[in-house]
């Protein structure tokens, strides 16, 4: 089904953070929303979940009216759309299996969450999406012990448990070292094409967006000032996303860049010592 934002616009206060947005996600994109901070990814991507609340406009999936969702048809909604921030968004103290496991809570008590009572379908399912992320050997570990890459991983877990349509990720590498950042752009290119699942994630590193993203949406000041593919960001749309400079020189594409081709070998060597190859071989 496609997803669609019409009109939306968000201000706050007499701010404009996002400007009579216009957009069509067909079910199984993969898009990356890109410009400068301030652009308005963020408050674009938490409006989709309703997160955030839209000034105007109306969002539409299908036939279903998201904007005007309320009460229970509202949290279903925030199911079908889970979400993954840049700092993991895990419970530390509790062990990774539990963590996952929260994706199913959503509408449970915490103190049932605590108590840590899970079904054995439950639990199977949490240590099914772990071993499709490769991390299963962290089950019983506590998510604040493993490395930022591996939290990443646990969390996208955890959003698979909520079995969505739309996976929602705002800044997913920004905290990651070049070599986690490229696991976790692999493992959601994997789930994107492998199950269909929409993927919209907000990136501030272009090339990243270049080489995961079928489709980038520019940002700059609330406007959509760039829809279309890699191919199309020519140097002239990269320039009105990112602006000139304050010697307006032109932006060099380098400024946005992690770096984030690693050498093959080096993703190898990861696998052994990792336990990635579960998705080193998908992505193969
Ligand atoms: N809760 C809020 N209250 C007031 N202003 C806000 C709020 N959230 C966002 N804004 C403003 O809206 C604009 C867009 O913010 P947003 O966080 O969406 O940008 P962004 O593109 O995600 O930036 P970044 O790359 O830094 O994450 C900014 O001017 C910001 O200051
Ligand atoms: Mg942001």
């Amino acid at each position: 089904m496609t997803f669609e934002l019409r009109n939306i616009t968000r201000r706050f206060g007499d701010r404009v953070a996002v400007n009579s947005v216009n957009v069509e996600i067909p079910q199984g994109q993969m898009v990356g929303v890109i410009g400068r901070s301030g652009a308005g990814k963020s408050t674009l991507l938490r409006m989709i979940n309703r997160l955030q609340e839209p000034s105007s406009g109306s969002m539409h999936f299908g036939d279903i009216e998201v904007s005007s969702l309320k009460g229970a048809s509202l949290r279903n909604w925030q199911r079908d759309c889970a979400m993954i921030f840049q700092q993991f968004n895990l419970v530390p103290r509790l062990d990774v299996l539990t963590n996952v496991m929260l994706g199913r809570l959503n509408h449970r008590s915490t103190v049932l969450s605590l108590l840590n009572i899970f079904s054995d379908d439950e639990r199977l399912a949490a240590i099914a999406a772990l071993e499709r992320l490769g991390i299963e050997q962290t089950a019983l570990q506590r998510a604040g012990t493993l490395s930022g890459g591996q939290q990443q991983r646990v969390a996208i877990a955890r959003a698979l448990m909520q079995a969505p349509k739309m996976l929602l990720a705002d800044e997913p590498i920004a905290s990651l070292d070049p070599l986690n950042a490229k696991i976790v752009m692999d493992a959601l290119r994997d789930i994107n094409e492998r199950e269909g699942i929409t993927v919209v994630t907000n990136l501030h590193t272009l090339d990243t967006a270049r080489s995961y993203c079928e489709r980038i949406i520019g940002m700059a000041h609330g406007n959509v000032v760039f829809d279309g593919t890699p191919a199309e960001l020519t140097a002239a749309a990269v320039q009105e996303i990112y602006g000139s400079d304050r010697d307006g020189a032109g932006i060099d594409e380098t400024m946005t860049s992690t770096s984030i081709n690693i050498p093959a070998a080096q993703v190898a060597a990861g696998t052994q010592s990792g336990g990635i190859s579960t998705l080193a071989s998908a992505s193969a």
